[in-house]
């Protein structure tokens, strides 16, 4: 097949997975799972069309870990139990059937849970997080949220050795459904990223302080999840600067954590590294007048840990999409919102058809899926 984007169609690998193609879609929340954290019907073929339109690698939306204070929203999926994760065998069963693979992504909200069905009896009924600060922000009200975050308890060191657990226990629920892979949701403002960014852990023990200590529970993650898996089993992490309730964030050592994060993830030997920015290609720290062009966080993850990186941020056009691969900024790019408006993207542009722009009246009111449809179907 002849394609403009030959860098977009390139078969690609991660671990021992083969790919078809370098294009994934992005962990995407759509609160659409039953009250009991189980997936449904139109879940499935939800992130099956996403396999028929070409997408080699779907990665799941955030799923909560455990039974403790890892749910985040309303409708949220998890697996967090063997019943949650026998209900996504039949979405890996359909994706596999249309030749893509399928990641897991293990969430934890910490202190931005919105929504948690098991919390109320536990110790901690307004939620933990690494101290007792209010997040920045307000409740997403697309996720049934609303008004500040309440003020998190801070965690005791058990309550971070349970949560720890949880990821490993998640970790091997995933792989019996059958899932390729899981990704662990570092970024975006949930627990582990609370953790890594200093106003929202403020604490003296060994998880707290200079950043080697921040990352600490990255690393305990990560040990705990491959015991739980094996070495074949695709293990990835996401790492963000930004989050959904700051916008502006930016590591405040800069390149020295760039490379002292990045490089701690190829000791660790993960499988891969998806970073997400606002746009991919943005130069991660302050560009200045000596640095206008520095380098983006994905060529970062790609320098300081020689992984596969997986690119997201702002990514609509293959063009983009195309130069970022052909310099080598990254392995794969995986598409958030340019994917919910075309979800048969890369048929569309080997097929040389017009692409659709992502409108946000489609997660209007709630970002789920009968809200989209209803958005869809309005549009015809
Ligand atoms: C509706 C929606 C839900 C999202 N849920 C998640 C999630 O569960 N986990 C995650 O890591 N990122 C989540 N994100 C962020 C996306 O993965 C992605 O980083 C973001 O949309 C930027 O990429 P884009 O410019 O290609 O859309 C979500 C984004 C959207 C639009």
């Amino acid at each position: 097949m002849t394609t403009a984007f030959s860098a977009l169609f390139e078969p690609g690998r991660i671990g021992h997975l083969n790919l078809r193609n370098r294009l994934a879609v992005a962990p995407m929340t759509r609160v659409s799972a039953n009250d009991d954290g189980t997936a449904t019907v139109p879940m499935r073929d939800y992130y099956q069309q996403y396999a028929k339109g070409g997408f080699s690698m779907i990665i799941s939306e955030g799923l909560y870990t455990d039974q403790l204070y890892s749910q985040c929203y309303q409708q949220q999926p998890g697996i967090s139990s063997p019943e949650q994760a026998d209900s996504w065998s039949a979405i890996v069963d359909a994706v596999h059937a249309k030749g893509s693979v399928i990641i897991a992504q293990l969430m934890h909200g910490g202190a931005l849970s919105q929504f948690n069905k098991y919390r109320s009896e536990g110790p901690h009924s307004a939620g933990y997080g690494p101290s007792a600060v209010q997040p920045l922000g307000e409740q997403m009200k697309n996720y049934y949220g609303s008004g500040t975050y309440p003020v998190p308890t801070a965690m005791t060191p058990q309550d971070i050795r349970d949560a720890v657990q949880g990821f490993a226990d998640a970790a091997a629920r995933a792989k019996s459904a059958g899932f390729d892979g899981v990704e662990i949701h570092g970024a975006n403002g949930y627990l582990l990223d609370q953790f890594l960014t200093n106003y929202t852990n403020q604490r003296d023990d060994k998880y707290g302080g200079d950043l080697k200590n921040r990352l600490r529970i990255y690393l305990e993650i990560i040990d705990a999840v491959r015991k739980a898996v094996g070495p074949e089993f695709v293990v990835g992490v996401r790492f963000s600067q930004t989050k959904v309730n700051d916008s502006r964030y930016s590591w405040p050592e800069q390149l020295e954590a760039a490379e002292e994060i990045f490089g701690a993830m190829r000791i660790a030997e993960v499988d891969y590294l998806h970073t997400t920015e606002p746009l991919l290609t943005r130069p991660a720290f302050q560009a200045d007048s000596t640095a206008p062009d520095g380098p983006s966080l994905a060529t970062l993850a790609k320098q300081a840990s020689g992984l596969p990186v997986i690119a997201n941020g702002g990514v609509s056009k293959p063009e983009l999409a195309e130069t970022v691969l052909a310099d080598g900024q990254a392995d794969l790019i995986a598409l958030g919102t340019a994917a919910l408006a075309n979800p048969l993207w890369p048929q569309s542009v080997l097929n040389n058809k017009a692409l659709k722009t992502f409108d946000y009246a489609m997660l209007s009111p709630i970002a789920n899926l009968e809200c989209a449809d209803r958005y869809f179907a309005a549009a015809d």
